[in-house]
């Protein structure tokens, strides 16, 4: 599908409709230890030797945390309707229970309240990754049960205390990522290698997001604001009629695991029985699918690129495959990236399509629950020039990377689609988990010596969007006219 069709000013966002950018808190605070922040899971992962790129570390990171006042002026010179941060559980309760550090609460609320003193409606993720440390020893962090009870009250304190101001809340983002890349594959934290493990993190996961959104349900005030969960589902798509098996597995453990009891009350069949060599499920308890099966609000989706899979009988389950090993309950199934697409510094393929057919399909399955895309960009190596004196990163293909996936969104809703917003990955350059400072997400350069930051030509094409709320047309030199 070719989205230069559509033509700038065709199709346009309703009121209503959020745009936004999206951060998440480790990659971008830094002040790791600074007023009473206790450690997290991904603190000690980033600095064990050789766990990730280059031995970075989040204790720097984008320098959010000291330079708010910054950040909070340059989303509203970009006319951001929306912005999604997450809050770190070990800087508001730095042993993830019991005793809460005022100071980390006074940031994030100085933080809401900056943000709609300038307009911009807060969305707040509970859970992006960063478990605390003092969890991960005490209770096995996702492994164990009590650390979902441990998230309720959390949520419980959070909720009370931004409950009357925040206008979206998600319990977890990417519960995948959390449990199969940290428990099950360990290239993320807390580095544990073993599939049982990671089964039970994903339940643990999902009894946590009920549990915190009765909690949200019981703490917050104000009486329009939204509960909902980011996840990834992927995009599955099998290469032919031979792998549609292969695909059915695939989506059984990474997608229905999770929409599963979060959004049906159960775990599908298939997927107990095809991980039933890994565990015996002891740890789903009678009751618990009741208990993940709270109604939400909105459904919150990331998209990056479709899931190509094929069959391989021979597929050796040791081998490493897009970011991990094979997955529980699917090791014939081979993720493979087509050749002739275009690729972001990721090695990610870039197919639009997959996001406009994506929301379609979602759409269709649960008519009734709105979608917002939580998560859209790519990371392209970006140069840093002077333009009439001033620095300036032209990033053409992140630009056309936005443009034809915001096309794709709006695509998606003539088709039908029930999306109501669409937010940028990432407002700033951040610490990329395992990846390190290698890859470059932002909207908006950071100069990691300096932490000095540039609005990127996709920063200006989106705020243009922003303004507009349709496809901007661009100059010669791709600046929005
Ligand atoms: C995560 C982000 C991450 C992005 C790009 C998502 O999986 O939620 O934290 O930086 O993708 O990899």
């Amino acid at each position: 599908m070719n989205y230069d069709a559509i033509k700038a000013g065709e199709l346009s966002f309703p009121p209503g409709f959020m745009l936004g950018a999206a951060t998440a808190a480790y990659q971008i605070e830094g002040a790791a230890a600074e007023d009473g922040r206790g450690p997290s899971i991904w603190d000690t992962f980033s600095h064990t030797p050789g766990a990730t790129a280059a031995g970075a570390t989040g204790d720097v990171a984008a320098g959010h945390y000291h330079q708010v006042a910054t950040d909070l002026d340059i989303m509203a010179s970009l006319s951001l309707e929306a912005y999604r941060f997450s809050i770190s559980w070990s800087r508001v309760m730095p042993s993830g229970e019991g005793v809460v550090n005022h100071a980390g609460l006074g940031f994030y609320s100085d933080l809401i309240d900056g943000l709609l003193e300038r307009g911009i409606s807060p969305i707040v993720t509970l859970n992006h990754w960063d478990l605390p440390q003092a969890l991960e020893d005490r209770y096995g962090g996702w492994r164990g049960r009590q650390t979902a009870y441990a998230f309720e009250r959390y949520a419980e304190i959070v909720g009370a205390a931004f409950g009357d101001r925040v206008a979206i809340w998600s319990t977890h983002n990417e519960p995948w990522n959390n449990s199969f890349a940290g428990y099950g594959h360990g290239v993320f934290a807390p580095g544990i290698k073993n599939h049982e493990a990671a089964l039970k993190a994903a339940h643990h996961l999902n009894l946590a997001h009920g549990l915190a959104v009765s909690a949200l349900r019981r703490t917050i005030t104000k009486p329009d604001a939204k509960i909902s969960i980011v996840l990834n589902i992927f995009r599955v798509e099998p290469e032919t009629a031979a792998d549609v098996e292969a695909a059915r597995r695939f989506d059984a453990v990474a997608n229905r695991i999770f929409t599963g009891p979060v959004l049906d009350g159960a775990y599908p069949a298939d997927l107990l029985e095809d991980t039933k060599t890994f565990t015996d499920w002891e740890f789903l308890r009678p009751g618990d699918e009741a208990i993940c099966h709270q109604p939400i609000d909105l459904l919150g989706v990331n998209y990056y690129e479709i899931m190509h899979i094929r069959d391989r009988a021979d597929f050796d389950p040791a081998q490493e495959q897009m970011g991990g090993t094979a997955f529980p309950g699917s090791e014939r199934v081979e993720l493979f990236r087509p050749t002739g697409l275009g690729r972001t510094a990721m090695d990610w393929t870039v197919e639009p399509w997959g996001l406009e057919n994506h929301l379609v399909a979602l759409s269709e399955q649960r008519p009734d629950l709105p979608i917002m895309v939580m998560e859209n960009g790519a990371a392209f190596d970006d140069v840093v020039t002077e333009v009439d004196g001033k620095l300036a990163v032209i990033d053409r293909d992140r630009t056309r990377f936005l443009i034809d996936h915001v096309k794709a969104t709006l695509q998606a809703r003539e088709r039908g689609a029930n999306v109501v917003g669409y937010l940028v990955w990432s407002l700033l350059d951040n610490f990329e988990w395992a990846a390190g400072y290698g890859p470059r997400f932002g909207i908006v350069r950071v100069d990691y010596d300096t932490l000095r930051r540039t609005p990127k030509l996709s920063a200006h094409w989106f705020a243009e969007l922003c303004r507009t709320r349709t496809i901007p047309v661009l100059s010669d030199a791709g600046i929005p006219a």
